[in-house]
């Protein structure tokens, strides 16, 4: 799938998100503590490191310019959506953790489901109905502000974006 290159940080994010998701489901099936707490752990710390702020930048600056061309927008309201869940999945997991409470593998084995369903539906919905109903202007100034929220937020290992390119005729 071609992306435009304004969304490539995001989908950098992807790929490191389903490697996550891969391993809370990988330690869910072995429903062995000695491996269900370590990933749930790690996914705690990618969460808190990356993922969340993923969502907030998608949530402050790719709905709204989906939202400008498409008000009433299925896939704004289907992140929503999505993003919601994935959150009360993460306050679950953190509340065990933070309780030391044992934690069961089917909590584990729904979250990765929900982040790999929701990762799928970005790349293969709401991507695509953003390139195709936002400007090249656009595109470019939302990459800025992506690129100014990862600076800040210290995210630069995944915003090594290429800058976009409006003369490539990718869309
Ligand atoms: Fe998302
Ligand atoms: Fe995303």
């Amino acid at each position: 799938m071609k992306r435009h290159p304004s969304l490539h940080p995001l989908s950098r994010d992807h790929h490191h998100a389903l490697v996550q998701a891969r391993k809370l489901s990988l330690a869910a099936a072995t429903n062995d503590p000695g491996q269900v707490q370590p990933a749930a752990e790690g996914f705690a710390a990618f969460w808190e490191s990356d993922l969340q702020a993923h969502f907030a930048q998608e949530e402050r600056i790719v709905l709204p310019l989906l939202a400008r061309a498409a008000p009433d927008s299925d896939e704004i309201r289907e992140t929503l959506n999505q993003h919601a869940e994935i959150r009360r999945l993460v306050a679950g997991l953190n509340d065990k953790l933070a309780r030391r409470a044992a934690l069961e593998a089917s909590l584990l084995a729904a979250l990765g489901e929900s982040l790999r369903r929701h990762i799928r539906f970005e790349e293969s919905e709401l991507f695509p109905a953003v390139e195709s109903l936002a400007t090249e202007e656009e595109l470019a100034r939302m990459n800025e502000e992506l690129e100014t929220e990862r600076s800040r937020a210290g995210q630069a290992r995944c915003a090594l974006a290429p800058k976009p390119q409006a003369t490539e005729g990718s869309r």
